[in-house]
């Protein structure tokens, strides 16, 4: 799989991937701000179109995996695995201890995924993301790299 960097011409159409993954996706500004700022932000193209992306940020000696999906029609093929195999490699080689995610508590494919991943539970945010009703929690959920 090759994982090349994101640039701005990219988001348009990580976008339309983006909103029809997430009950709440990221908004363009969300991603310019993670490049603007230099962030880990992650593309995988095949055949032309977008197939897979992320975006990590640096905190001291911890990651922080901010935001990952893969296009609806390829889910279930590895392709998650193949990106979260290298953002933990590639934060590894930069000397970064522990790789550090929020994940809604309802989104369960995402839970087991990262349980696969040898992330476990550390903590809770309280109300931390919007939800249709109110808010609903974040599972804080950590890795050692
Ligand atoms: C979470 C996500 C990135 C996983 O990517 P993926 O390419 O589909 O996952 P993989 O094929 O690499 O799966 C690796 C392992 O994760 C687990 N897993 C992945 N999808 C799963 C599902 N639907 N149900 C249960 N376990 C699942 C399995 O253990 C799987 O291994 P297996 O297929 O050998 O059983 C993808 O489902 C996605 O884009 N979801 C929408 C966006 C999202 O919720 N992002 C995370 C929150 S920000």
């Amino acid at each position: 799989m090759n994982i090349a960097p994101m640039t701005p011409d990219d988001l348009a159409e990580v976008l339309a991937v983006e909103e029809g993954i997430q009950r709440f996706p990221w908004m363009a500004g969300h991603f310019r701000d993670s490049l603007a700022a230099g962030h880990g932000c992650w593309l995988v193209r095949e055949a032309g179109r977008v197939a897979a992306f992320a975006v990590t940020m640096p905190v001291v000696d911890e990651v922080h995996l901010l935001d990952i999906g893969v296009a609806p029609e390829l889910q279930r093929t590895g392709r998650g695995r193949a990106m979260l195999d290298f953002l933990c490699a590639e934060a590894r080689q930069a000397g970064m201890t522990r790789m550090l995610l929020e994940v809604r508590p309802s989104n369960a494919v995402a839970i087991a995924f990262y349980r696969r991943h040898d992330f476990t539970e550390i903590g809770r945010r309280r109300g931390y993301y919007p939800a249709d009703e109110g808010r609903e929690d974040a599972i804080v959920m950590a890795r050692t790299l």
